[in-house]
């Protein structure tokens, strides 16, 4: 039979205080639901869809036509988004497995198990539940004297007794699907809350259908992310995890604690990764590189043996042996060739080098295709932008340009090309040529003191 699932998503996160709605809140850059869909897809999950409310467009954006929507234009609350699916859901046999938009931690593993033991229990509903040291905010699982689930107490109903309970309900659930459209219809609604809470399902069914608990080992995996403090305690929980991987499959990494990974990152071994780095996105680090301390990188795509310190990489590609920073900044497209040096205070936009380039000192570089065996002198410019358009430069191989140059683009520097320095060069310069592009220097003989005076005396 197939198994859908149902992810609760259209509340409007008000703990949070974000304008972000809170399921498109990112944890380690990248948003809570994506973790959550992402895990899904890798499931036994037939059909996926989300339920969107508030701010519901940046949701649709972000996760497009990998799940089908269903709209919550009220937030009535959790019993009242999961009815919202009748109309995709309802004439459908099988299983669905309800999943909350703000719990990022939860894993595929966790998710076919629940499954699997729905089935093998031959529940109409299994409650998925956790045991928290401190459980406060959580609806907890009220038992019987058997042991048997009753109900589930929200927070804010629950009496003194009933709050000191550590099980609670991580709001995952796996109910017959036929059963819960059902069951959805007669939930009421929470005189204190004003809300229609899904929890209710439980009282709602615990006589006449078989309810069941599964419960998780690893409580870290089920928290829901409220608030802001929240998003912290999710992102360090996850760091540690993806940290811990890494090292075990030969990524070395000086103070893990200050080392933040992302979910999508591909680190091959033999690579160290010193203090203050973050590497983000879907980075690509290869083998032999060394990357930080104090550098980000988001997109990058680093090749083997490539060294990075305090440096920051957006959407960018550097090849093997190239040294980058400290200071430079690569961003929009800049693809950096083999053993190049990029040095303190460069940025590269959208440009490309080939092998052997050389920008060690302050420089900028932007819609540019460059050779080999270039050697920007320290302060070289490539003057892209008019106060209108951007334009581009095209430097060919074996170029030397010597200090303080600006290259005024559009421009082309062909082959074997020397530019003395502190050039303005507006015009293309052709191949082997010397280019000199400055005033004149003028040495007046003895002139110096009528423009030095000696010092008054103070006394
Ligand atoms: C919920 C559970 C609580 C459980 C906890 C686990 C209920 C009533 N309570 O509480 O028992 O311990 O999760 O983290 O179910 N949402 C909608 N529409 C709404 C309201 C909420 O789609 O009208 C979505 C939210 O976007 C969110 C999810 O449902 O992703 C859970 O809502 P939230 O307000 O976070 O519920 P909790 O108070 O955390
Ligand atoms: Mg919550």
């Amino acid at each position: 039979m197939p198994n859908y699932a149902m992810i609760l998503a259209a509340g409007k996160g008000t703990r949070m205080q974000t304008k972000l709605p809170k399921c498109a809140f990112p944890i380690l850059k990248k948003p809570m639901i994506e973790y959550i869909v992402e895990h899904v897809e890798a499931s036994c999950i037939d059909e996926t869809i989300a339920v969107v409310g508030h701010e519901r467009k940046v949701i649709m954006d972000l996760l497009g036509n990998r799940v089908q929507y269903a709209i919550q234009e009220q937030q009535l609350g959790t019993g009242h988004a999961a009815l919202m699916t009748k109309e995709l859901l309802e004439d459908k046999e099988g299983t669905t497995l309800i999943l909350l938009g703000d719990m990022p931690l939860i894993n595929v593993d966790i998710i076919n198990k629940i499954l699997e033991s729905h089935d093998k229990m031959n529940n109409d509903l299994t409650v998925v539940t956790a045991n928290f040291d401190d459980p406060e905010g959580y609806g907890r699982i009220l038992r019987d004297n058997y042991g048997r689930i009753r109900a589930i107490r929200e927070d804010k109903n629950a009496t003194e007794a009933e709050k000191k309970t550590k099980e609670i309900n991580t709001g995952v659930y796996a109910v017959n699907n036929k059963l819960l459209f059902e069951m959805l219809g007669k939930i009421e609604r929470d005189p204190l809350k004003k809300e229609y809470y899904l929890t209710d399902i439980v009282e709602l069914m615990a006589d006449t259908h078989s309810v069941g608990t599964f419960t998780i080992r690893d409580p870290k995996h089920v928290m829901g992310v409220n608030d802001l403090y929240a998003v912290s305690q999710a992102e360090k929980i996850l760091r540690d995890d993806i940290n811990r991987e890494l090292m075990l499959n030969g990524v070395s990494m000086i103070n893990p604690e200050t080392i933040t990974i992302g979910h999508n990152v591909k680190i091959e071994g033999n690579v160290t990764i010193n203090p203050n780095t973050t590497i983000t996105g879907s980075s690509i680090i290869s083998e032999g590189a060394v990357i930080g301390p104090n550098t980000e990188i988001h997109n990058g795509v680093i090749h083997e043996n490539v060294h990075v310190k305090h440096s920051l990489i957006y959407d960018s590609e550097v090849h093997e042996r190239t040294s980058i920073g400290p200071f430079a900044h690569l961003r929009n497209n800049a693809n950096i060739g083999r053993d190049n040096r990029v040095g303190n205070f460069v940025e590269i936009k959208k440009s490309t080098t080939g092998s052997n380039t050389k920008m060690s000192h302050l420089a900028y570089i932007g819609d540019t295709e460059c050779g080999n065996n270039v050697n920007f002198g320290s302060g070289s410019v490539t003057v892209n932008y008019d106060g209108v358009n951007k334009h581009k430069t095209y430097i060919g191989n074996d170029v030397f340009i010597g200090c303080n140059t600006n290259l005024i683009a559009p421009i082309r520097i062909e082959d074997n090309v020397f530019i003395a320095a502190g050039s303005t060069v507006t015009k293309d310069i052709p191949k082997g040529a010397m280019a000199i592009a400055r005033g004149r220097q003028i040495n007046k003989e003895d002139y110096s003191k009528n423009l030095i005076k000696p010092k008054p005396n103070n006394k």
